[in-house]
């Protein structure tokens, strides 16, 4: 049974895929931890963010919880290894799910995937790796780097982010299924949706609740979970902006 899990963000990003865990009232209480004195991660090479990670490990020690979830695609392309041979508690990534979530929506293999994610997810070719296990070969990936940056000042929409989504979108073709794989972009789905209106998107926040649910026995409590949120840097930040994501 598992009632109390850990959510590990590099940054105030992974609030996107606790909007979902609360949302579907999978657990009774989450501790978010996102370090917000060290983010950005998908910038970082694949030894720092493994570091990172286990100190972000060693923090929920403290409590007691059932599961960790990295929320962040970065941690989830290069750490989740790593958490698990160090952990006596379940690990869960992101990209599994997030693979498992578009296999579920689309038998057709022939199907056009684009992956979004940072750098460091990018480089990794983890999501390709996952994708072509289940046969998907249509698929392009790209870095839109400037995308971090432009959710952080809170531009979801506007010419800046037009600017920025004609920048990395212009070449592309558009795709069946987006997968947005980095906790900043379900943020600016909108634009996203704006540019390539057809393709359907994959948000991990909903992949990992299915994820769960399939795979656990999860009590579903009647009550709204208990959040507490820390951060390795100005935790009233943090605060705030789940004040405005979560509502
Ligand atoms: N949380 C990161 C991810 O999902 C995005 C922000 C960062 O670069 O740290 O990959």
């Amino acid at each position: 049974m598992l009632k109390r899990a850990g959510v590990f963000d590099s940054g105030v990003g992974g609030l996107t895929v606790v909007k979902s865990l609360l949302q579907e009232r999978l657990f009774d209480e989450i501790i978010y931890f996102g370090d917000t004195a060290r983010v950005p991660y998908g910038i970082k090479d694949r030894h720092t963010i493994v570091r990172y990670s286990l100190e972000a490990l060693e923090f929920f020690k403290n409590f007691d919880v059932d599961m960790m979830i990295t929320a962040c695609n970065s941690v989830s392309a290069y750490a989740i290894e790593e958490l698990r041979e160090a952990s006596e508690i379940k690990i869960a990534g992101v990209i599994e799910p997030g693979v498992e979530a578009l296999f579920k929506r689309s038998p057709d293999q022939d199907a056009s995937i684009l992956i979004l994610g940072t750098r460091a997810t990018i480089e990794s070719q983890k999501y390709e790796k996952l994708l072509r296990q289940r046969g998907f070969h249509n698929l392009q990936a790209v870095a839109p780097s400037l995308f971090v940056p432009l959710v952080e000042e809170g531009l979801f929409e506007g010419k800046v982010l037009e600017s920025a989504v004609e920048h990395y979108f212009h070449d592309l073709q558009e795709p069946d299924f987006i997968i947005l794989g980095c906790t900043h972009f379900p943020l600016l789905s909108h634009a996203i949706s704006a540019y390539f209106p057809r393709a359907t998107l994959i948000h991990s926040g909903e992949a990992i609740v299915e994820f769960l649910q399939d795979r656990y026995e999860i009590e579903q409590p009647h009550k709204r979970p208990t959040l507490k949120l820390f951060a390795s840097e100005n935790p009233d930040h943090l605060k705030a902006v789940a004040n405005l994501w979560l509502d």
